[in-house]
């Protein structure tokens, strides 16, 4: 039995509001009780946590990988910008796995840098919400291998 966190960045607590085309009309909310019932499947539990700021991701993952096995993280647009998210999620030594619900190799040019993705095992882009629960069989593999 592991513990996942589970990390939204910024704007994502407006999903199901934004754009559907891209983004889908999940809620955060759904897509963080389909990630639970997911993990729950493969009997792992997950934390989950969403913050409009870089700063308290940062506290989060420092404080919470004390305790957890693995990450599912989508960063929002500071996946094109944070170097800071990048370090923090590498000094955390965890299996962490990137998520997009757009396609962003496919969207505009400075949404196709990830700068996180370095710090990741893997990262799933354009699935929608499906791309979570892939990413939850991501980390079971790597956590049971
Ligand atoms: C996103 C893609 C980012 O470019 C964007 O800033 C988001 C959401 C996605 O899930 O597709 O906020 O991470």
């Amino acid at each position: 039995m592991a513990t996942i966190l589970l990390i939204h960045g910024p704007n994502l607590n407006l999903l199901g509001a934004r754009d559907a085309e891209q983004y889908g009309t999940k809620t955060l909310a759904d897509i963080e009780s389909s990630v639970r019932e997911a993990a729950q499947k493969l009997g792992h539990s997950v934390k989950a946590f969403q913050s409009n700021h870089e700063g308290a991701l940062v506290d989060f993952l420092q404080k919470e990988s004390l305790n957890a096995a693995g990450i599912i993280i989508n960063p929002g647009a500071l996946t094109h910008s944070s170097y800071t998210l990048h370090d923090a999620l590498r000094d955390t030594k965890l299996p962490a796995v990137e998520v997009h619900l757009s396609d962003i190799s496919s969207r505009e040019e400075w949404r196709r840098v990830s700068v996180t993705a370095p710090a990741c095992i893997a990262q799933i882009s354009g699935k929608k919400e499906a791309g979570y629960v892939e990413a939850v069989e991501v980390l079971h593999k790597k956590l049971s291998a």
